[in-house]
This record gives structure tokens, C-alpha cells and sequence, in this order.
């Protein structure tokens, strides 16, 4: 096994350097994946994290562009203040009105958004097929709006519901006209999501309910899962949600929230890089990081 220390001996003047910014950004998880993921295909490449706070956000990207750093990841405040700042953004991006991921082609710096794509390969990878299926998502925030805008590309059909009904309701016309597809929005009350978890082939979890510290928390009864359910929670801290584990204990699929992490960081470093992502070492080295951490349930 490398060591990090001969990886580091090894930044020269030719080195490419990828970051993350955001605020607060001391415990993002990005550099240990990216630079796993570096190493291992033996790419002249390291990854940083900057805070970045909100009133510099115009200088801290007019300072990437002076230094020729090669890619961004963007995340919290950022996620759409950073788009006027950009020369470019891609349609799935602009459609969603969040950047995640930023090239620097050649001086120009392009938006990209990677947590559709995250979640998709994140299902396909675990074996679970789209096509056909019936999808419920809870949650309408940015991670619920980002994933939608791919997943209603994927699925049979799609259902929405939201605490905020009209975010849920806008977001579903929006998909419909968009892609010319079956999507709804509604409230996320207990008997609507019952109801329509009946009929559903995968949930996924895109609301924070269930996050650290509210770890007791889910908002489906256990007694509504089913084996023949998948179930995917977008959320990793705890590694196991609630939701999750009333899950595989009524023997349903589950899909954790680190897959979608590390798929959507793989999307990223692809974007960057050019090559396929290493997704095993990149999976490991976050499982490895949280459990130093003493995160690991
Ligand atoms: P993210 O970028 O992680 O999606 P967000 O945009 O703040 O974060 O979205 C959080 C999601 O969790 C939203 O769908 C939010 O519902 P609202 O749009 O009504 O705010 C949902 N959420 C947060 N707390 C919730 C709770 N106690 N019950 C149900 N939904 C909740």
C-alpha cells in the first residue's frame, strides 16, 4: 500500500490541483475520495478544501481561474450563487439552477451538476434497474431537485411529495413538461406517503429527517416496507439511517447514502479527468476515513 506521504513527495510544477470550496467545509469528504481515487490511477493530481465564505465567492473563483486550477467541487452556501460566475453551464445544471462540479477547460469554467448522475449510477451499480419502475422520492430541496431532473429521464413513473407542497407540485410540472412523463407532486403527509408507498417498486430519501443528531427519526412506518422494495437514502451521517435499517430488517434493497456520495464524486472526477473512475478505492477510502472518525455505526 502507498503512503500518503510518497504520494505528496510526488506535487511538482506539473501537478494539477482540483478543490472543493464551501463554508463550512472542514469536514467534507471530498479530498479523501478524490485523492484515493488520484493515487490510485497514478494521475498527476491532488484535491483540496477551501472555505470559501459568501461575500468572496467572486473572488475566491476569479482566483481559480488566475491559478489554472483544474476543477471545483461547490457545495453549501454555493451551490447556485457560484453559476454568475461561471462561462458556461451545462443544461442539466441550469434547468435545476445548482452547479456542483466545475471545469476549467482551457481558462473557461464550465458548471456541471453530478448528484442526478450519483444517484442513478448509485441504484444501477447496486442492481437496481430504472426502466419500468415506479419511483417515490421524499424531498424537494436541492438534493430532491437534483435527482428528480435524472431520475424522471429513468423511471416509468415518479411522485414527489414534499412537507412544502408547492415545491413538490412545481418541481413534478416542471418534469412533466420537461420530459413528457408521468410525475406528481404532493404534501408529505403520513397517509399520502402509506398510500402511495403501496404502489411504489423504490423510495428514496432526500429530505434531512433521519440525519445526525436526529438519528431516531424516519418518516415511514417500518410497517409500510416491503421486501420487494428498494429503498435509498440520500443522507450518510449515520452511515445506517434509521430508514435503512427498518429497511433491510423488513428485508428490503437498500441503497446507502456514501453510494450516492461516491458516485457522485465519481462523476466528478470523471469530468476532470477523462478516465473511469476507480469507485471500489474511492468507497473504501471514505469507509476507511469515517471509521478513524469513529462515525461508523
Ligand atoms: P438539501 O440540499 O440537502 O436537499 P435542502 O434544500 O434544505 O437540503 O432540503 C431539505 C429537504 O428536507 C427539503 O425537502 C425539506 O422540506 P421543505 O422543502 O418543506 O423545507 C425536507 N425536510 C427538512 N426537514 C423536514 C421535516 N422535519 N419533515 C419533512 N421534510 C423535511
Amino acid at each position: 500500500m502507498r503512503l500518503w506521504g510518497q504520494f505528496r513527495t510526488k506535487i511538482s510544477g506539473r501537478t494539477k490541483v482540483c478543490c472543493v470550496i464551501g463554508d463550512p467545509i472542514e469536514h467534507t469528504l471530498s479530498p479523501v475520495i478524490h485523492n484515493a481515487a488520484f493515487e490510485e490511477l497514478n494521475l498527476d493530481f491532488v484535491y483540496l478544501a477551501f472555505r470559501v465564505r459568501r461575500e468572496e465567492l467572486r473572488d475566491a473563483i476569479a482566483g481559480a481561474k488566475s491559478l489554472d486550477i483544474h476543477g471545483l467541487n461547490v457545495t453549501m452556501p454555493h451551490k447556485t450563487a457560484v453559476m454568475e460566475h461561471l462561462d458556461e453551464i451545462d443544461s442539466t445544471s441550469r434547468s435545476i439552477g445548482a452547479v456542483n462540479t466545475i471545469l476549467n477547460a482551457g481558462g473557461r469554467l464550465v458548471g456541471y451538476i453530478t448528484d442526478g448522475v450519483g444517484a442513478i449510477n448509485a441504484l444501477k451499480e447496486n442492481g437496481v434497474g430504472l426502466e419500468g419502475k415506479k419511483m417515490l422520492l421524499l424531498g424537494a430541496g436541492g438534493a430532491g431537485k437534483a435527482i428528480a431532473f435524472n431520475l424522471a429521464q429513468e423511471v416509468e413513473e415518479l411522485k414527489i411529495l414534499n412537507r412544502t407542497t408547492q415545491k413538490a407540485k412545481e418541481l413534478a410540472e416542471v418534469l412533466r413538461k420537461k420530459f413528457n412523463k408521468k410525475v406528481s407532486g404532493n404534501s408529505l403527509s403520513s397517509e399520502l406517503l402509506k398510500n402511495e408507498l403501496e404502489e411504489a417498486d423504490i423510495l428514496v430519501n432526500a429530505t434531512s429527517v433521519g440525519m445526525h443528531p436526529d438519528v431516531h427519526q424516519s418518516l415511514v412506518d417500518p410497517s409500510w416496507l416491503r421486501p420487494d422494495l428498494c429503498v435509498m437514502d440520500l443522507i450518510y451521517n449515520p452511515l445506517e439511517t434509521k430508514l435503512a435499517k427498518d429497511a433491510k430488517s423488513m428485508g428490503a434493497k437498500v441503497v446507502s447514502g456514501i453510494e450516492m456520495l461516491v458516485y457522485q464524486g465519481a462523476a466528478s472526477f470523471e469530468i476532470w479527468t477523462n478516465h473511469p473512475a476507480p469507485v471500489k478505492v474511492m468507497k473504501q477510502a471514505v469507509l476507511n476515513k469515517l471509521s478513524e472518525l469513529g462515525t461508523l455505526s
